[in-house]
């Protein structure tokens, strides 16, 4: 009786809420998109979590589009949001980045990131940083640079596994080794290890939304997120000291940073670190461990990758022998096999901005300071766009992409201003993985597991998988 009292008291206000913002909106002319408010305060949110939860990757927009169209209007983590399903939508908000929407962050995250994020500039510094970081990740750095470093670190990892393996796991060790390696010249160690582990806490609390005030995650997060940067300082003060000198100089990215004509201080650049390390370590092994799923649950696919890296494998002296930017640029297959589990995989559902100024699209008005989300994932998985969207078939990419895919559609790395610096670096760190995978192992998976998109897409158990060297693997199958 008292529930639905005060459901009642909610509703009546919902309603009082919603008659006086679409009143006050047309009374200036304005249209909003089509959509419902929810509850007060709350809004939608629950229904956004718990759709998300489920294991339908698209429940709460689909509904709604269903029943308003591509645009509509929710009001999710305390803010009334216009969301977007549409491409051509999509594309405006990701070009018009800094002019007529800018990125926003709950104050939680920015402390989180560090003042001095590339997330959170803005402007012509966010233009010259995102340039500076997209340099450092660019194909000739990885090319002549990273490719070595990346082939054996990955090496390296897979040479110490047996038997059972927690994939994403295994896969976030090899990402944080990598990032830290490239940005400071740190070989896997101790240091490493420890850093990773009070790390892992400053990520959890990314995931508290929507309120991290009240989360002891959260504030072990801040914590951790001390010890991380005072490490990082540690860092930047001692290699600031030997920049000073010749032989001190390194060509890392903080050798980049610290060099002439940057005049970064300390916290700047450890800012900048951090938020290298949170951008490319959840995204990239995810996308990592997805490959591998959808792999084995394709096993024509797998055969085929299989084939096409024994090929290279074949003409090389040796297992050890490292893998060359010829051979990457020579991976046709698995090009397709990345593009597949990140159009299916959506580790990035999508993004949001606030709008700088009133914006008149499709006829609707958003009001200026709303918040909007551009959802590629709701793209990526619409049949029209992509036939058989919902199934994971790399072999689509083959065919002529232009039909199946013009470009304003597939966005995985978002677009525009703050296009990922990073998509390249994900590309080869996921494909040279699958070679050291396919050429090295036979592996199937351990338990059942489960997708999940709610706080970010990944599976429940982590991929556990038995994973034999592929020699042991056939004299196995041989013997029975
Ligand atoms: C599969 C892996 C990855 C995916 C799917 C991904 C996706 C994205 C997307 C969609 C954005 C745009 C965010 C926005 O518009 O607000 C972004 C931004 C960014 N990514 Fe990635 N990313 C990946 C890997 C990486 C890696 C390896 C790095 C490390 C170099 C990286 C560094 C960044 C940075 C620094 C930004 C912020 C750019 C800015 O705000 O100007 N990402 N990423
Ligand atoms: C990559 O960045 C370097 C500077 O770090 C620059 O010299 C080079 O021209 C860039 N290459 C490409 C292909 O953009
Ligand atoms: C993969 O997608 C990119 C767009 O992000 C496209 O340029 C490329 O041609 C695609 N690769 C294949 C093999 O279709």
């Amino acid at each position: 009786m008292a529930a639905s009292i005060i459901f009642l008291f909610f509703a009546i206000i919902t309603l009082a809420a919603g008659i006086l913002l679409r009143r006050k909106h047309r009374h200036r002319n304005h249209r909003l998109p089509p959509g419902s408010l929810g509850l007060p305060f709350v809004g939608e949110t629950i229904q956004l979590i718990s759709a998300y939860k489920s294991d339908n990757p698209e429940p709460f927009i689909d509904q709604r589009v269903n029943r308003y169209g591509p645009i509509f209007t929710t009001h999710v983590f305390g803010e009334p949001t216009v969301f977007s399903a549409d491409p051509e939508t999509n594309r405006f908000f990701l070009l018009n980045e800094g002019k007529l929407f800018d990125c926003s962050y709950p104050g939680s995250i920015s402390n989180l990131l560090g003042k001095h994020s590339l997330l959170l500039m803005k402007g012509a510094l966010h233009k010259r940083m995102h340039s500076l970081t997209a340099s450092f990740a660019n194909s000739s750095i990885i090319k002549d640079h990273l490719l070595l470093d990346i082939d054996r670190l990955i090496r390296l990892n897979l040479d110490s596994w047996s038997d059972r393996v927690l994939l994403m796991e295994e896969a976030k060790k090899i990402t944080f080794e990598l990032t830290v390696k490239q940005l400071m010249s740190f070989d896997p160690g101790e240091w490493t290890e420890n850093l990773r582990k009070e790390y892992v806490l400053v990520i959890e609390g990314f995931f508290t939304l929507p309120f991290p005030l009240f989360s002891t995650t959260y504030r072990r997060a801040i914590k951790a997120r001390r010890k991380v940067a005072e490490a990082l300082t540690l860092i930047v003060r001692e290699r600031r000291k030997e920049s000073e000198t010749e032989e001190g100089k390194k060509n890392d990215m903080l050798g980049a940073l610290l060099g002439s004509g940057n005049r970064f201080s300390d916290e700047q650049i450890v800012d900048f670190m951090v938020a290298l390390l949170v951008a490319g370590y959840e995204t990239t092994s995810t996308i990592m461990t997805l490959a591998v799923k959808f792999l084995t649950e394709t096993p024509l696919a797998l055969a085929q990758l299989k084939e096409e890296h024994d090929q290279i494998r074949s003409k090389k002296s040796n297992s050890e022998a490292p893998l060359e930017w010829s051979d990457y640029k020579s991976m046709a297959f698995t090009q397709c096999v990345v593009n597949e589990t990140l159009r299916v995989g959506n580790i990035i559902g999508g993004i949001f901005r606030r709008a700088m100024t009133d914006i008149n699209i499709k006829g609707y008005t958003i009001p200026k300071g709303w918040k909007v989300f551009a959802s590629f994932r709701a793209v990526h998985l619409n049949p029209d766009h992509f036939k058989d969207a919902r199934t994971f078939n790399p072999w689509r990419w083959q065919s002529n992409t232009e039909v199946t895919c013009p470009t304003n559609v597939y966005t995985p790395f978002g677009g525009g201003p703050r296009r990922c610096p990073g998509y390249e670096l994900a590309r080869v760190l996921l494909s040279v993985f699958l070679h050291r995978m396919v050429t090295q192992y036979s592996w199937y998976p351990a338990e059942e597991d489960k997708l999940v998109f709610f706080p970010t897409t990944r599976t429940q158990k982590r991929y556990p998988i038995i994973v034999k060297r592929r020699e042991d693997y056939n004299k196995l199958c041989k013997a029975q």
